[in-house]
């Protein structure tokens, strides 16, 4: 890594995009028209102080070797060359690791994993959880299921004796960092059992840990690292890819155990989105397998919900669609221990998202009262009209009309009257994951990251301390632990725990910040600081309340419902007081 080094001392940001794109000095930085994109009015900027120039038109950009790789259009490795030839450093003949920090971190990952097998086997208590709820040895080994002991060293003394380097390890996220203070490290999962996570190809790219008996949080998950994205990952696709092409059909499950408990009764051609929505890069990569898609999450209300959410997603792509109720228990493994029978029953008959939506609709709403008729119509018109033909719209028609007993001819209007899919089926394209314009979490972070000086202010005013931003989420959880350790922000030190991509993320929401507010009063400063923590805690109140509306309406137990009232009523003070 010394050569990067040695190549970065030697030419500045300013001096090799210089080279490339006409640059004027603005202020503390430079600007100039973007190389990336087509632009009259510049918008790429060039900050020497940070070492980055960076689009704020199409968000691109990095540090000399990101920005070589893109101007030049070559990977990592070759940018290097190209710049080592510019600055004349010389590169050893075979230049070792470069860029390969994922491969690392799968290394790392493969180690552990081993590690957390051996010290399942030690431990017969622990096996016994997995053998009591059912698994056999044989699928113990396959999914390769293991503990991490209750222990804060016992994985990093086992890695640092293979000779792995603690920067490393803290990239895999195996361990964790003390604190800025103290740099010293220690595992991340104890006396938890543990699921490793394995990318399609069968690489172990991150870990799931489980507590023992009841506890939260239930699970703890590995963070992003250079090799896992959350998003990205189907779990089990790597045991369930030739089932899933030999039988046509893909399965997707909540949670491991479902996953798993399915694959030993048979059912292997099942994945799961491991508790989160489903995503479109999922979607996607599902589509390498198969286009027949069976949704089985749990039988709860949030099950049914995600089943809802999953089936707008898919409904704009190229798919077919259909889903399992789970008929016993709460979700497909404890269907499968209870009653085998009844599981492999359900397998073989998914019913399709119509019957879905229409057996919902009976469930939710009273189909004889005025008020009823009018919320099943509300929840099943927009789902009509997004069936591919006249014929099929028909076809629902009439079954409404039974079930409503009202006149077709009266659904046709409302249907036709219905604006073409109002909250349904927005298609996802490839543009709308990617376009970004900054959120107000995100500016607020980069004013952190430009005056790390105002975070008390901030801390103090966040009424959900962490805002809930799944992109800038666990920034705000850095910044929230090493405040709570140290008292006090620097930046340097916060970069030392983030991943390279987030650090530059760090650099480029600092330069937004003071690109768009250049020369801002300390005074003006606060004053737009508070605005933006005004706007997040109103967004953060309101998101809640609905959560907990939600909840409240799904409620079925008077304690637990009397406590989720009172929770409310604290929302509700606190969103009249800001
Ligand atoms: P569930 O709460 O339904 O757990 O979460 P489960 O899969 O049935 O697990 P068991 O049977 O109680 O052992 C479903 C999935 O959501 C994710 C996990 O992927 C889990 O399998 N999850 C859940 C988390 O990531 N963190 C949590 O704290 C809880
Ligand atoms: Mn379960």
């Amino acid at each position: 890594m010394d050569h990067l080094e040695e190549i970065r001392g030697r030419i500045g940001i300013e001096e090799l995009v210089g080279s490339y794109v006409q640059l004027k000095k603005a202020g503390k930085s430079l600007k100039g028209l973007c190389p990336f994109h087509s632009e009259k009015t510049p918008s790429f900027i060039v900050s020497p102080d940070k070492g980055i120039a960076w689009c704020f038109g199409c968000h691109q950009g990095g540090d000399i070797f990101k920005f070589t790789q893109l101007v030049e259009n070559v990977n990592f490795a070759e940018a290097v060359k190209i710049l080592a030839q510019k600055t004349g450093v010389k590169l050893p003949e075979r230049m070792p690791l470069i860029a390969n920090q994922r491969l690392k971190t799968i290394e790392i990952n493969e180690v552990a994993s081993q590690f957390y097998q051996k010290k399942l086997e030690e431990n017969p208590k622990m096996k016994d959880y997995f053998l009591n709820r059912g698994l056999t040895n044989e699928t113990i080994q396959k999914f390769r299921l293991g503990y991490a002991p209750d222990s804060f060293d016992q994985l990093k003394n086992h890695l640092t004796e293979k000779h792995y380097d603690r920067k490393d390890l803290i990239e895999a996220a195996v361990v964790s960092q003390r604190s800025i203070a103290d740099q010293s490290t220690y595992d991340r999962f104890r006396n938890r059992l543990m699921f490793p996570i394995f990318d399609h190809q069968d690489n172990p790219v991150a870990f799931s840990g489980r507590i023992v008996g009841q506890g939260e949080p239930k699970y703890i998950n590995s963070p992003e690292t250079p090799a896992y994205s959350k998003s990205l990952i189907l779990y089990a696709l790597n045991w369930a890819k030739e089932s899933i092409k030999q039988k046509n059909v893909a399965i997707f499950m909540e949670g491991y155990m479902d996953v798993i408990a399915a694959h030993q009764a048979g059912t292997t051609n099942a994945v799961a989105t491991c508790g989160t929505a489903l995503t479109p890069q999922q979607l996607k990569l599902i589509q390498r397998y198969t286009k027949n898609i069976i949704f089985c999450f749990d039988g709860d209300g949030a099950g049914k919900e995600a089943t809802f959410r999953a089936i707008e997603l898919a409904q704009s792509s190229d798919v077919n669609l259909s889903v399992i109720q789970v008929p016993e228990g709460k979700d497909p493994d404890e269907c499968i221990q209870k009653n085998p029978a009844a599981w492999q029953k359900a397998v073989e008959n998914p019913i399709s998202v119509m019957d879905f939506y229409f057996d919902q609709a009976t469930k939710k709403f009273e189909t004889q009262t005025v008020q009823g008729k009018k919320q099943v119509l509300d929840f099943l018109l927009p789902f009509i009209k997004t069936a591919k033909s006249e014929m099929e719209q028909n076809i629902y028609i009439h079954r409404l009309s039974l079930m409503l007993q009202t006149d077709p001819k009266l659904l046709w209007n409302d249907l036709r009257n219905l604006k073409s899919h109002k909250s349904h089926a927005q298609p996802v394209s490839e543009a709308t994951i990617k376009t970004h314009s900054f959120t107000r979490e995100e500016y607020l972070l980069g004013f952190i990251f430009s005056h790390p000086e105002i975070y008390p202010e901030i801390d103090k005013g966040l009424i959900l301390t962490i805002p809930v931003d799944p992109d800038t989420e666990r920034f705000y959880i850095a910044l929230k632990t090493v405040y709570t350790r140290t008292s006090s922000i620097e930046l340097a030190q916060i970069k030392e725990v983030f991943t390279e991509e987030d650090r530059e993320r760090v650099e480029v929401l600092g330069l937004l910040v003071d690109e768009e507010y250049p020369d801002f009063s300390e005074e003006n400063r606060m004053r737009e600081v508070k605005k933006l923590i005004r706007e997040i805690n109103r967004k953060n109140l309101f998101n809640t309340q609905k959560e907990v509306e939600y909840k409240i309406r799904l409620s079925q137990d008077p304690a637990e419902k009397k406590s989720l009232l009172n929770h409310y009523n604290e929302i509700l003070k606190l969103t009249l007081k800001i």
